[in-house]
């Protein structure tokens, strides 16, 4: 038997995750120039990094040969006070997906199950698979979350239920108070995750108090991210609300730097500014409004969505897909989310937008 048998079952059974194509993959593998290439595959901020973010990012460079601080004071000081939560409930990670993983080297392991939506975020699966724990993952209702069928669907040995409020890839969304009676359902054995990455672009009248939920429900874990909005995708930083015990619970299992002193810094002033997050999200809704009845006067079918970004029903669409590549249009797509005849497109600049339009007119010819 060689080294790589000895890896356990569960983990060599693991389908890798697979990013959005990286710009500077598409140019090496097309020989196109990088600046001609856009990329709307993966629910970044266009607008890039906020000004006040890339000055603390400035002033940091200074540090970077001390370790960062392990216990992210500042950080954890500065959402505290934004979302008026006691410092010991506040875990950070290196991006969302690191509390993710926490959550599930925590709770879950052989013998143990997590339940999760078909069709959701990819990182859900992996969290699970690679501690050995039993996938029950539920047919979707309209490309969302259907949680009466995920309340029944809990088994006895369940430890973690994971849902993204927004989802993504689908941008689906359940109402705050249906999420907050299935959370009250839910034995407290067992955790729910909810994953709010992108709900900073929910519109006004669909917004919900989830960090209220934090004092009622002991088994209720909150993440979110500044890769998003905050536009931080590239430094990796996030963030997780949830009890005093379970937070010192993932704090055992978190990396004791597990998001760098840039990553600290930027995050700490993105969150105090608003005027960046007011543009971005202006920004995309008049995009996503915009994308949306373009494809729809294409023909295409799309799925209301909540988020940055759109998906979209589309005949052949890997040869849509790499259509778009070649003329330096990157977007996403979702065969490996059970969902191969759509794509899903991340809302750009005003510019962007129009370019990807035309571009897929181009590629339905
Ligand atoms: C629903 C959802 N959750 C979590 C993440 C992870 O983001 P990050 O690790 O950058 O915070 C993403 C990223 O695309 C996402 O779509």
């Amino acid at each position: 038997m060689d080294l790589c048998e000895q890896s356990p079952s569960y983990v060599r059974a693991i389908a890798p995750y697979q990013p959005g194509k990286p710009i500077s993959e598409l140019a090496r593998e097309m020989g196109l120039k990088e600046k001609k290439i856009i990329k709307l595959a993966s629910n970044e901020n266009p607008l890039g990094v906020s000004p006040k973010a890339k000055s603390a990012i400035k002033k940091a460079i200074a540090e970077l040969g001390r370790y960062p601080d392990g216990n992210a004071f500042d950080l954890r000081v500065a959402l505290a006070k934004r979302y008026g939560v006691p410092e010991e409930c506040i875990v950070v990670g290196n991006g969302s997906n690191d509390l993710l993983e926490m959550a599930a080297a925590v709770f879950l392991g052989p013998g143990r199950s997590a339940v999760y939506s078909q069709h959701c975020f990819a990182v859900y699966p992996l969290a699970t698979q690679s501690r050995g724990a039993r996938s029950i993952v539920v047919p979707a209702k309209n490309y969302g979350h259907d949680l009466e069928a995920m309340a029944a669907a809990i088994a006895p040995d369940t430890r973690v239920v994971f849902i993204a409020n927004p989802n993504n890839p689908t941008g689906t969304f359940v109402p705050g108070g249906e999420l907050e009676a299935f959370i009250a359902r839910v034995p407290r054995e067992t955790a729910v995750v909810v994953d709010e990455a992108y709900t900073e672009y929910l519109p006004r009248e669909l917004r919900y108090d989830s960090v209220g939920w934090l004092a009622k429900h002991p088994n209720f874990i909150l993440t979110r991210t500044f890769s998003k909005v905050y536009g931080l995708a590239g430094l990796r930083v996030g963030f997780g609300f949830m009890q005093p015990a379970v937070a010192d619970l993932l704090n055992r299992v978190r990396q004791p730097f597990n998001v760098n002193s840039l990553a600290l810094a930027a995050a700490t002033a993105a969150l105090g500014d608003r005027k960046f997050v007011a543009k971005s999200t202006q920004m995309n809704r008049t995009g996503l409004v915009r994308l949306v009845r373009a494809l729809r006067t294409l023909g295409l079918e799309t799925i209301p969505s909540c988020a940055n970004f759109v998906t979209f029903r589309v005949l052949h669409a890997k040869a849509v897909y790499e259509k778009l590549l070649r003329q330096g249009v990157i977007v996403r797509p979702l065969a490996g989310y059970e969902m191969p005849d759509h794509l899903r497109v991340t809302v750009g600049t005003p510019g962007e937008n129009e370019r990807f339009l035309k571009a897929l007119e181009t590629a339905l010819d």
